[in-house]
């Protein structure tokens, strides 16, 4: 076989075999295909796109590329949550102790945030010791005795989606439904989970910018998903704005604990309301959307929830007297509010700008090599759809540094405030098998 073949063969909209798209990606895992070959292949599949076929074949064979976790040991169901990406989305560090709490187990292996988005291992670092290298026995061992834990992806997942989403980066590639598809359930599907409940995030704040595509990517994750034998569904969700309120690491981890002690933000808390539902029914714990609903409320209320948020921080080496006092991790030198300059109704607040801002602070990263600042960050008091006077504050700024005017500037171009303006519907769409 030889790449070029392969390349013209997609070119000319021809669907390739099994072994074709096998072929490609162990050549080019092992360094046999060249970056400007694959280059081009990634090129005509962005222009000639894959049938639900090759995508599934190429899934597999990126999933493969690596070690494959084995979970077969931890009893029952093993569920994960996976989103596409988000400006101030906190709902892991939520949702994975509220649905182990009744009974479900969450083997969940997260990422770093990059650019306007967030990263849930920054986040869980936020918390004094938190670790989230762990070994996959011990990682096997906690989810065994406790139903929860949150790890990083270990070095070997799926190293030929590594080599590719570099690539695509430089060559104007990554936004290709195939691709971003394949990328995102190469890894779920190496990483072991029985059950995966897709968070499709759809608007400024997300790589799908509307919903048909997010729609079309979530029907290919689910689709792909059901091929490789594992449960899968999608919640296609907004992030026009930010959810919740809190935007950076240590504040997201106290409205984490906020919510779980029920005075969270409402939109954040239905949203892990709903994705935790899903979650707790593709694990068996409960027939019904509405019994799993049920359960959770009252894991939440009863503050069985918080404690195994508690149990979560511990296991995994961190500071658990935070739950008790985490105001101790606000920590930034300033705090700034930003006065809103005129009255009306908030109309937009353009999640990935207000992304940028939070990074520009310290609290992303704009290149891979970045340190983050976990005191840093945002805290919105208004968003869509509420009323605002002039002078009244828009929002928080949590800073170490006292000249940020930049970020200010950038803040007031992304906060429209006009005559009137609804909240955004949360939930856009679920896709089911
Ligand atoms: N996230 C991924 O992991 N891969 C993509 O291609 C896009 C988002
Ligand atoms: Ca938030």
């Amino acid at each position: 076989m030889r790449m070029v073949d392969l390349i013209e063969k997609k070119r000319d909209g021809q669907v390739l075999t099994d072994e074709e798209i096998q072929f490609i990606i162990s050549g080019y895992t092992k360094g046999d295909i060249p970056d400007y070959q694959m280059s081009a292949f990634l090129m005509t599949v962005f222009y000639k796109d894959m049938t639900d076929e090759e995508i599934t074949t190429l899934t597999l064979a990126m999933a493969n590329s690596g070690e494959m976790i084995d979970l077969s040991s931890i009893k029952g169901i093993k569920v994960d949550k996976h989103s596409t990406g988000g400006v101030g989305d906190t709902t892991t560090l939520i949702l994975a102790p509220l649905v182990a709490s009744v009974g479900a187990s969450v083997a969940k292996m997260s990422g770093r945030g990059l650019g306007y988005t967030g990263g849930t291992l920054d986040k869980l670092e936020a918390i004094p010791g938190f670790h989230v290298e762990i070994p996959d026995a011990e990682f096997i061992r906690l989810v065994n005795e406790s139903h929860v834990a949150v790890i990083g992806q270990s070095g070997d997942l799926a190293p030929a989606d590594k080599k590719l989403y570099a690539l695509r980066d430089v060559t104007a590639t990554v936004n290709s439904i195939p691709l971003i598809a394949s990328s995102i359930m190469s890894k779920k599907i190496a990483a072991g989970a029985d059950a995966i409940v897709l968070d499709v995030t759809t608007g400024e704040g997300a790589f799908m910018k509307n919903i048909d595509e997010a729609r079309r990517l979530a029907e290919t994750m689910v689709r792909i998903g059901h091929l490789a034998n594992r449960q899968t569904m999608a919640v296609i969700s907004d992030m026009s704005q930010p959810l919740g309120e809190a935007i950076g690491n240590s504040l997201e981890v106290v409205e984490a604990i906020e919510t779980l002690q029920g005075k969270g933000p409402e939109d954040l808390l239905e949203m892990c309301y709903i994705l935790g539902s899903q979650m707790v029914v593709l694990a068996k714990k409960a027939t019904t959307l509405d019994d799993a609903r049920e359960m959770l409320k009252e894991a939440l209320e009863s503050g069985k929830a918080l404690e195994k948020f508690r149990e979560m921080i511990r296991n995994q080496g961190g500071d658990d007297t935070i739950i008790d006092a985490p105001e101790s991790l606000l920590t930034a030198k300033y705090q700034i509010e930003l006065p809103a300059q005129t009255s009306g109704v908030v109309q937009k607040l353009v999640a990935n700008e207000i992304g940028i801002a939070a990074m520009l602070l310290g609290a992303g990263r704009a290149t891979k090599e970045d340190e983050v600042d976990h005191a840093v960050g945002i805290k919105l008091h208004k968003k869509v759809g509420m009323a605002v006077s002039s002078g009244e504050s828009l929002l928080t700024i949590y800073s170490n540094s006292d000249s940020i005017d930049h970020v200010k500037e950038l803040l007031y171009k992304n906060i429209e405030i006009g005559s009137s303006g609804t909240e955004p519907e949360l939930i856009h769409d679920i896709i089911t098998a």
